[in-house]
């Protein structure tokens, strides 16, 4: 007898931290095949192999390679071979996590094909429309059987959407999962060591959103914040592939290699991305993840957006919004007070746990 079939859909870096949790633990469970597929939306070592290799995930299932482009295009080659891949064998239930291109395009076609279809991280708005990932959140949870949330916030908004409540399950954040299987690890890295930082010295910076790197007046004007910071604080910058190219055509990379406090890295893995974290007195941003990340640990996090589809990080965390102009005034304070924190609850590595559960009860009912 041919097992129940779980596709988990894999796309982008920020991707595979949450895809790995349920990997493992699915597993576990004998009369499930777990595949992975890999859409291919990030491709190089640093971007996406270290990231299964640090995680202990296997080489993906399935590799639809279709690599960088438009928004449509990206979109477009995702659809087209993930429909081919499904009309060969049918997954039971298709698990799609996050907010990326992918993820959306998995979603269309999973839905049109009326396979049983999950989100992880669902229910999170940043309320702004120009964000694409706001776009693939709204499409994406509209589609989905079943609605996997991290906070109070991201139920209300299903249900203010008039998603069935029997749809919505609250498991928690995901990459805590991740950050807990592999904390002794991160500990033991060696990177700040390596690259001479001292402990709790250092801010750490990481850009990529369109709205900050795409136009030369955005990026310039960060570029200016910068600079101003790194005359108090060293600057640690492992830089995205979009960001570098952005710096390079608009003529801003030098000026940035040349700065002695401002220290430029590659991509990181995750242990040692995750290490750099742990080691650092704040964190400059404007991932998604990385302001959940800070706020589990107690990290102050300045997020360079003027929105955030992850408010409990603000309310609850160690996260505030920021902008080029207010960015120095808003290292200052941050710096000159103690945050009072608290972790949002069901952020506690046990979310994968409860997905499992969800799962075997969504299977049960549907079989
Ligand atoms: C994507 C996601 C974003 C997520 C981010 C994390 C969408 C709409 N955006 O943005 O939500 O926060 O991933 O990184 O899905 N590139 C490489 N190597 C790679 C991948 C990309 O060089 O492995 C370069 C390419 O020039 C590419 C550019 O980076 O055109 C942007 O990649 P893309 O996947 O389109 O978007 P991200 O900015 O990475």
């Amino acid at each position: 007898m041919q097992k129940t079939l779980i596709h988990l859909i894999a796309a982008a870096r920020p991707n595979f931290m949450k895809i790995a949790p349920l990997y493992h633990a699915f597993k576990c469970l004998d009369f499930l095949e777990v595949e992975i597929v890999h859409t291919g939306q990030h491709y190089d070592y640093n971007m996406s192999d270290s990231f299964f290799e640090d995680l202990k995930l296997p080489q993906p299932d399935h590799n639809l390679g279709v690599g960088s482009g438009t928004h449509a295009q990206q979109t477009a080659a995702v659809m087209i071979a993930y429909e081919a891949l499904c009309q060969q064998r049918p997954p039971n239930l298709v698990i799609v996590v996050g907010d990326v291109n992918s993820t959306l395009a998995c979603s269309l076609v999973a839905a049109k094909m009326q396979l049983p279809l999950a989100h992880l991280e669902a229910g999170l708005r940043s309320g702004d429309r120009s964000m694409p990932e706001e776009i693939n959140r709204i499409v994406t949870d509209s589609l989905c059987d079943l609605l996997w949330t991290p906070s109070p916030d991201a139920d209300q908004h299903l249900l203010s959407a008039g998603i069935s409540a029997n749809k919505i399950v609250r498991v928690g954040n995901i990459m805590i999962d991740s950050l807990e299987m592999l904390r002794e690890v991160i500990e033991n890295q060696k990177i700040t060591e390596e690259l001479e930082l001292v402990k709790n010295s250092y801010a750490l910076v990481t850009l990529h959103r369109p709205s900050n790197v795409d136009s030369k007046p955005a990026l310039t004007d960060l570029c200016q914040g910068l600079f101003q910071i790194a005359k108090r604080s060293k600057l640690v910058f492992p830089i995205h592939p979009r960001t570098k190219s952005r710096l390079e055509e608009f003529g801003l990379l030098k000026e940035l290699e040349q700065s002695n406090s401002i220290l430029l890295l590659e991509p990181q893995p995750y242990k040692q991305f995750m290490k750099l974290v742990f080691d650092c007195r704040l964190v400059i941003t404007d991932s998604g993840g990385v302001q959940e990340e800070t706020t589990y640990l107690g990290i102050p996090c300045i997020t360079l957006r003027a929105n955030t589809e992850r408010p409990i990080t603000i309310s609850q965390g160690t996260n505030r919004l920021s902008d080029p102009a207010r960015l120095c005034a808003d290292v200052e304070q941050v710096l000159s007070c103690r945050l009072a924190t608290t972790i949002p609850d069901l952020w506690d590595g046990k979310t994968a746990g409860r997905v499992v559960e969800s799962t075997l009860k969504f299977l049960q009912i549907h079989s």
